[in-house]
């Protein structure tokens, strides 16, 4: 168990803690100024494909030449380095900072996963006590702290895009827009079911209140691809014809279009050898590339954060 202590009961007094949250704050926007942009990847629901989307579509704006890190932004459920390629390589503390792993086109990674000692090894934070009730709101905390650092410490040099694969979860985009004020926007992605709908309508509305900009909705496993069909030419069978489209409509999200179910895409990314690498002609593939092409004309009159 990797044992994260967080007792703070050395802390001298009230004002060093006030100037080390500024200087935090002010190492934040440091870090980030020299990255053109930075997008969440985002939900609300659990297990729709954030993070083989990200991990795809930073592999394709690697190979198309631009500079990319992607964050892992789910502390207890990393999965960033392992998408690409990056596990086992070891962060390199140096006084510019964290240097992050390179995975897989160049892309480069930080992520909790990085350092922990082994994969059974979960993330424990040292409780310091008092009322369990409190429990739950102190670890998001705990988590929202140490995001805070992986912004304020990691080296990433100049970037054109900095990915952040969010951890499911509606509050979750709240955070983030607290922690990095000048975000591009997010990327929405849901599957075709009804309350995967429910759950990122919720998602959606929050990460508005907190006054995000929702760039583009995607519907990832949105359909299957039919052996018979499986070459150049293919239909793919989509699972709620024209639902995703409705619903993009709906919330008022421009419709990024759907990636289909794609078992390829998940054997070669949870492998650490992103979908896009294998075959970017497949309809998984194709389509992915039209997400990151449209994502880079959705950002393309930005200038910088
Ligand atoms: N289009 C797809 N076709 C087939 N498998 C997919 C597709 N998209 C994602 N997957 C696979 O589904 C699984 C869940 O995806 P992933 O981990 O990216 O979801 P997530 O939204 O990040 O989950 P969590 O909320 O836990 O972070 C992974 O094994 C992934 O490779
Ligand atoms: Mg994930």
């Amino acid at each position: 168990m990797k044992v994260i202590d967080t007792d703070n009961s050395s802390t001298p007094n009230v004002p060093n803690v006030l100037d080390q949250v500024l200087a935090q704050r002010q190492r934040v926007a440091d870090r980030l100024a020299p990255i053109s942009h930075v997008v969440a990847v985002m939900s609300g629901k659990g297990g729709v494909g954030k993070s083989a989307l990200t991990a795809n579509l930073a592999a394709a704006l690697g190979l198309a030449g631009r500079s990319v890190g992607v964050l892992d932004a789910d502390i207890h459920g990393a999965s960033a380095a392992a998408m690409l390629g990056a596990r086992g390589q070891q962060v390199v503390m140096a006084p510019a900072g964290a240097t992050p792993a390179v995975g897989v086109a160049g892309v480069r990674v930080m992520s909790m996963d990085l350092f922990l000692d082994g994969d059974d090894t979960p993330v424990a934070w040292q409780h310091p006590g008092g009322l369990a009730a409190d429990a739950y709101v102190w670890r998001g905390t705990m988590e929202a702290n140490a995001l805070r650092e992986f912004l304020a410490d990691t080296d990433w040099g100049s970037l054109d895009y900095l990915l952040i694969d969010m951890p499911p979860g509606a509050d979750r985009f709240d955070t983030l827009m607290r922690l990095v004020p000048g975000l591009s926007g997010a990327v929405v992605v849901t599957i075709p079911s009804q309350v995967s709908h429910l759950v990122v309508r919720r998602a959606i509305t929050a990460a508005r209140q907190a006054g995000g900009r929702l760039l583009g909705l995607v519907e990832n496993m949105a359909g299957l691809v039919t052996p018979s069909n499986s070459s150049a030419e293919t239909a793919v069978q989509e699972l709620s014809p024209n639902g995703g489209r409705a619903f993009a409509a709906e919330m008022g999200i421009p419709y990024w279009g759907q990636v289909p179910f794609e078992p390829r895409l998940a054997w070669s990314t949870d492998a650490g050898r992103p979908f896009i690498l294998e075959d970017n002609q497949s309809p998984a593939g194709r389509a992915i590339l039209a997400l990151a092409q449209q994502l880079e004309e959705a950002l393309a009159n930005e200038i910088s954060v």
